[in-house]
C-alpha cells in the first residue's frame, strides 16, 4: 500500500528581517503571497492534509485554497516550536514538512524528495542546496563517511562551518511517528537567537541511531528562501522569468523579458509581440498577433487576435479582435470593445461596449454607454453619467457622428445615422437620422473701442 502524505506548512514566524509590518509569507511575488506558491506546490502532490502553522491571522485571511487546516502558534519560538503546534493534528504516515517562505518551489523538487526518502529507508531526509554563497542558511555538517550528523545555523557556526556549501532547504521529509513529537519537546534553545530549531531534529535522531539522509536539490533557486526585501525581490525576478521563458517557448516575442512583468497564469497567443514595460496581471489572456506595450498594464484583461494595445492601462476589460488602444488609454471594468474599434490618446472607458469599426480618437470619457458599429466620437466627447445620486446609460445608434466636445447627459438614447454639432450639450434624446445641435448660436457684434 502506498503511504499517505501529508504537509505541514510553517507559517508563524515575525519575518523581522523584511522590516515590515505585514506577516512575511503574505509578501506578494508575481501578484500572489509567497505561502501560496507552497500551498501550490504541495497541492500538486495530492496529500492527504494540508496543515499551516500561523500566528498572524491575516495569513488565513488572505488564502482562499481550500482544503486547508490552520494550527496556531502563539509565539514565535522557533522552526521546531512551530512543528510542534501540529503534535495530534498530522494523521499521514509520511510528513513534508517546509517552511512558508519559498514562492519558486515546484511540485517536482517536493516529489524527488519523497521517493528519495522512501527509497533509502531513512526516518528523516533533509532536502538540502549547494550553494556558492551559502549566507545565511543553516549548514549540513557530515562526518567522515559523509552521512549528515547535524545542521548548524550560520550564527552558530565556527569559522569552519561557515565555509560548508551544503546548506538546509528548511525542506524534510519524516515519518510521522512519536519518536518525532518527543523529540521536538525536548528541544532547547541554547543558541544564539534563543530558538527552538527544527535543525536540531538531525542531530537528535543521529544521536538515537536513527537513520537520517540529506539529498541536494538539483536546482538552488527553486528552494530559495525569502527573508528580506532584497530577496523578494530576487524571487520575483526568478518566477517571471520562468513565466517569460514559457511564453517565448509557445511563441511569444518578448523584446526585453527583464523589463517585462508577468504574472503565472497569464496567456499570451503565438507571434504576439510584447514591448519593454509591459505587467501582464491576474486571469490575462492575449491572443495572437498582438502588439503590446511598451508600457501597459493589463489586469484580468482579454484582448482578443492582432489587437494593439500601446501605454495603456486595462483593467478588467475586453478588447476584441483587431482593436488598437492608446497611447494613454484607460479600459476600466466592464469596457468591451471591438472588433476593430480604436480607442486613442486619452480616452477612458467604463463599463461600455463599443460596437465594431467605431473611432474614439482623443480626449474623450465614455462611461455607461452602448455604442453601435461605424461611430465617429469627436475629441473631447464625454458622456455624462451621473448626476451625483445615480449613474445612467447613454445609447448611441450605428453610423452615428458625435462633433467634437460634445456633452452628452444620460440618460440619454441617440438614434442610428445621427450628427451631432460639436460643441453640443445634449439632454434629450435624439431620433435616427436627425441633426441635433445643443449649442447657443454665435452672434457677432461690431466692436466699440
Ligand atoms: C531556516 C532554517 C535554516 C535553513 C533555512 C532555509 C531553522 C532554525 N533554520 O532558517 O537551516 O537554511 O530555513 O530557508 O529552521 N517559522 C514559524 N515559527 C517560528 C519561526 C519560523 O512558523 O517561530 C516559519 C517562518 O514563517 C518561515 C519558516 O518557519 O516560513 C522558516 O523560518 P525562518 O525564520 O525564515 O528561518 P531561516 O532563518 O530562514
Ligand atoms: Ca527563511
Amino acid at each position: 500500500m502506498e503511504r499517505t502524505i501529508g504537509a505541514i506548512i510553517l507559517a508563524a514566524g515575525k519575518g523581522t528581517r523584511m522590516r515590515s509590518k505585514r506577516a512575511k509569507v503574505l509578501h506578494p511575488v508575481c501578484g500572489r503571497p509567497i505561502v501560496s506558491y507552497v500551498i501550490s506546490a504541495v497541492k500538486a502532490l495530492s496529500p492527504a492534509e494540508v496543515i499551516l502553522v500561523v500566528s498572524d491571522p491575516a495569513v488565513p485571511e488572505a488564502l482562499s485554497e481550500e482544503g486547508l487546516s490552520f494550527v496556531e502558534q502563539p509565539e514565535p519560538l522557533g522552526t521546531g516550536h512551530a512543528l510542534l503546534q501540529a503534535k495530534g493534528r498530522a494523521t499521514a504516515q509520511t510528513l513534508l514538512v517546509l517552511p512558508g517562505d519559498l514562492p519558486l518551489l515546484t511540485p517536482d523538487v517536493l516529489a524527488e524528495l519523497i521517493d528519495r526518502h522512501e527509497g533509502s529507508g531513512a526516518d528523516l531526509t533533509v532536502l538540502s542546496m549547494i550553494v556558492p554563497a551559502p549566507g545565511s542558511y543553516g549548514r549540513i555538517v557530515r562526518d567522515s563517511e559523509g552521512r549528515p550528523v547535524r545542521i548548524v545555523e550560520a550564527r552558530d557556526a565556527s569559522s569552519d562551518e561557515l565555509g560548508i556549501t551544503e546548506v538546509n532547504t528548511g525542506i524534510y521529509c519524516v515519518k510521522n511517528e512519536d519518536f518525532l513529537w518527543e523529540a521536538l519537546s525536548g528541544l532547547g534553545a541554547e543558541n544564539a537567537q534563543r530558538e527552538y530549531y527544527l535543525t536540531d531534529l538531525v542531530s537528535l535522531y543521529t544521536q538515537a541511531g536513527k537513520g537520517v539522509s540529506a539529498v541536494a536539490a538539483p536546482d538552488p533557486d527553486a528552494v530559495m528562501g525569502v527573508n528580506s526585501q532584497s530577496e523578494l525581490a530576487r524571487a520575483g525576478r526568478l518566477l517571471r522569468g520562468r513565466v517569460a521563458e514559457a511564453l517565448m517557448e509557445q511563441g511569444v516575442r518578448m523584446i526585453d523579458p527583464e523589463s517585462t512583468y508577468l504574472e503565472p497564469g497569464v496567456e499570451v497567443g503565438r507571434d504576439t509581440v510584447i514591448h519593454p514595460g509591459t505587467h501582464l496581471r491576474g486571469a490575462t489572456r492575449i491572443g495572437e498577433d498582438c502588439e503590446i506595450g511598451p508600457d501597459a498594464w493589463i489586469e484580468d484583461s482579454t484582448v482578443e487576435k492582432g489587437s494593439r494595445v500601446r501605454y495603456s492601462v486595462l483593467e478588467r476589460a475586453r478588447v476584441r479582435e483587431g482593436s488598437s488602444v492608446g497611447p494613454y488609454a484607460h479600459l476600466r471594468p466592464g469596457a468591451d470593445i471591438g472588433p476593430n474599434v480604436r480607442i486613442g490618446n486619452f480616452v477612458e472607458v467604463k463599463a461600455s461596449r463599443i460596437r465594431q469599426g467605431t473611432k474614439a480618437g482623443h480626449l474623450t470619457y465614455i462611461g455607461d454607454a452602448e455604442i453601435g458599429e461605424g461611430v465617429n466620437i469627436g475629441a473631447g466627447t464625454i458622456t455624462c453619467n451621473y448626476d451625483g445620486k445615480a449613474k445612467h446609460r447613454t445609447v448611441i445608434g450605428d453610423h452615428s457622428f458625435i462633433g467634437s466636445n460634445t456633452s452628452l447627459v444620460a440618460p440619454l438614447t441617440i438614434g442610428e445615422g445621427t450628427v451631432i454639432g460639436a460643441g453640443s450639450t445634449i439632454t434629450e434624446d435624439v431620433p435616427p437620422g436627425t441633426l441635433a445641435l445643443g449649442r447657443a448660436r454665435q452672434v457677432i457684434k461690431e466692436r466699440k473701442d
